[in-house]
């Protein structure tokens, strides 16, 4: 009897993993492409179609590639089956650290390959192709700056036989690292042929259109982890992105640990624990260089500045720091918390210059940034020290004094930059200051760069264009992260909802800003790009992946590819892009239900 019925159970389980087995393999849907969109077709067929992925490497003008290439682009319409161990690389470079670093670049990529495999989950069909990548760099940087040429063309020709070659040739290692991560874009996991494959003819040329394509992130409002920093990285090399700008600081946390002045983390950290040492950001930055990015540090001041200034007069210093904590700040400062820096306090600067070396050991960063928004001058104007410094200046307590003032800290500030970093250019966040007339008398259009976050309609983009500065765009209509969310000092939302989804990240063209403002053909060498700003009021590593991904994406095509059209002729490649994203480790939210990647350019309405 007991036999009997195991006997059952067992053949009711075998009948059970039958079943899965045909489903399995039954389930495999297949795709044609079909006027540049890969349309499902047929489940039961095994002549029809290719499976989705393949589909969509060869299908279109531009396949998956993120972001689209500037240059010539061909996509040939076949794959060819290959495994991650039968790729031969050959570098010809012109010194052993350049060498070194391509090298660093070429085992991300592999990388790449192997973490496609690992998706498969299954041990990949055998192949003899024979995969030969040659790699040309003709320059010894090995370094990313604003200067860098970022250029490459790839080139993959399948020969008779089992050879595929594959060519890429750049002036400079980063460009070599934006030729793998287009290779990376041409291959993709095909759960029809049990394998990675490779698209086997094709030819891209490519440069980026603006020379700063950003993400800023604020790592005082909320902590953020270094794993979190890292994944962020990661995260912009996979679209090209080149420059991290930390946000470093902020009145309410101080998370830089200086080792020459420890006082400020002491008094400014969260905690023990939510602070970066000078080595943990030279690793990030170093991590940063080899996938082609640069971190553009800020010490926000004279305003943002609280936790961690406000240990002055322990010391016998002075107070570094006005107004910290303020409770009533009507009229005084915005918060909370309360607080800016001492302008009339020499110990002040002598901090900032402290600062900015230990920086230095960090980055040695090529432009510095240095925040100068929101000054309001009410502290200022109510601090005993500060109107009798005025005063001894033969100067009353205007708003013009105190633009005067706020000029004496940007020179001085400006003096220890270039005692640091030598003559750097620096960037400063719009500010009353930059629609006020006389900004040219405070800050010269010599040294700084002005980074935009006005909305785009605000007219004083082309005043500062036509005074002379130079510009990068985060204006906070289209390119705010944060907006959307509820109010954290009140309740409803928050200053800057609505949420801005990626299409008007997209579709935020800075060339377009200007033109409406009468700038129709600004020298490009002024118009420096843009960031999409991550302020971290209510974000935090829990939260930040689906809050820049892939919205980071859109502003990353916008910035490297200038593309002609709108949103909607890169819809079906940014839903692939966000499914990569994630196949990488990001945790990018969808866009879409993941029935529209399978059905493409039916979801949006016209
Ligand atoms: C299978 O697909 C091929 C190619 O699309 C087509 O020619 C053929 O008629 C299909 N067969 C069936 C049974 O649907
Ligand atoms: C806060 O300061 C403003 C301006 O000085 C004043 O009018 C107001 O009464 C103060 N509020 C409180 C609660 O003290
Ligand atoms: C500074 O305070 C004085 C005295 O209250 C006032 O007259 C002046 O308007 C204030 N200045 C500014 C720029 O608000
Ligand atoms: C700051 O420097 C600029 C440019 O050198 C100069 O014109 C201006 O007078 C200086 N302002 C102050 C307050 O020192």
């Amino acid at each position: 009897m007991v036999t009997q019925i195991l006997e059952r159970k067992i053949c009711a389980l075998f009948i059970v993993i039958s079943l899965v087995s045909l489903v399995n393999s039954a389930s495999i849907w297949r795709w044609d492409c079909e006027n540049e969109f890969c349309v499902k077709k047929s489940k039961n067929n095994a002549t029809a179609g290719t499976s989705l992925e393949t589909c969509k490497l060869v299908c279109g003008q531009y396949g998956t590639l993120w972001p689209v290439p500037t240059g010539d682009v061909f996509i040939g319409s076949a794959v060819v089956n290959v495994i991650s161990q039968n790729f031969v690389f050959e570098t010809n470079a012109v010194t052993d650290a350049s060498r070194v670093l391509i090298e660093e670049m070429v085992d991300i990529f592999r990388g790449y390959l192997v973490s496609m495999e690992a998706y498969g989950g299954i041990e990949p069909t055998p192949s003899n192709s024979m995969i030969v990548v040659k790699i040309d760099c003709s320059q010894d940087d090995i370094r990313i700056t604003y200067n860098t040429d970022e250029s490459y063309e790839l080139r993959i020709t399948q020969e008779l036989g089992e050879v595929v070659r594959v060519s890429i040739t750049a002036p400079t290692a980063f460009g070599v690292r934006h030729a793998l991560e287009t290779l990376s874009q041409l291959a993709a996991w095909d759960d029809l042929a049990g394998s990675v494959v490779l698209v086997n003819e094709v030819f891209v040329s490519d440069r980026p259109f603006y020379r700063h394509r950003g993400l800023m992130v604020d790592t005082s409002r909320n902590f953020i982890q270094l794993g979190d920093l890292y994944r962020t990285v990661d995260g912009m090399s996979y679209n090209k992105l080149n420059t991290l700008h930390l946000h470093l600081t902020d009145a309410h946390s101080f998370p830089f640990d200086s080792p020459s002045v420890p006082q400020m983390a002491v008094y400014g950290a969260y905690s023990e624990r939510k602070k970066y040492t000078v080595t943990d950001l030279k690793a990030l930055n170093e991590y940063a260089n080899t996938r082609g990015i640069r971190i553009v540090p800020e010490l926000d001041g004279p305003a943002h500045s609280a936790y961690g200034w406000q240990w002055g007069p322990d010391y016998g210093l002075g107070d570094l720091a006005l107004c910290v904590n303020r409770l009533n700040r009507t009229n005084v400062c915005i918060g909370p918390p309360c607080g800016i820096q001492n302008p009339v306090n020499e110990n002040t600067y002598g901090v900032l210059e402290l600062l900015f070396s230990d920086l230095k050991e960090a980055f040695s960063p090529d432009v510095f940034h240095l925040g100068a928004d929101e000054v309001k001058f009410g502290c200022w104007n109510i601090t005993e020290e500060i109107v009798d410094w005025l005063e001894d200046q033969g100067r009353g307590r205007e708003e013009v004094d105190f633009y005067y003032l706020w000029g004496y800290y940007q020179n001085r500030t400006l003096e220890k930059v270039d005692t640091v970093y030598g003559n750097i250019p620096v960037i400063v966040w719009t500010s009353s200051l930059t629609e006020e007339n006389f900004v040219e008398n405070v800050i010269t259009p010599e040294r700084y760069i002005v980074q935009i976050w006005t909305e785009s309609s605000e007219p004083s983009i082309a005043s500062l264009y036509n005074k002379g500065y130079d510009l990068i765009f985060s204006n906070s209509d289209n390119w705010y992260l944060d907006c959307g969310y509820g109010s954290w000092v009140g309740d409803g939302n928050n200053w800057c909802s609505p949420y801005k989804g990626w299409q008007l990240l997209y579709d935020n063209d800075p060339l377009e800003i200007l033109a409406n403002q009468g700038i129709l053909n600004p020298d490009p060498q002024r118009i420096w790009g843009g960031e999409a700003a991550m302020w971290t009021e209510q974000t935090d590593g829990g939260t930040l992946d689906g809050k820049l991904w892939p919205r980071g994406s859109a502003i990353a095509e916008r910035l490297w590819s200038n593309p002609p059209g709108k949103w909607r002729t890169a819809e079906k490649r940014l839903v692939h892009m966000r499914e990569v994203l994630c196949l990488r480790g990001i945790g990018a939210d969808p866009v879409q239900p993941h029935w529209c990647h399978q059905n493409e350019g039916v979801c949006y309405y016209e």
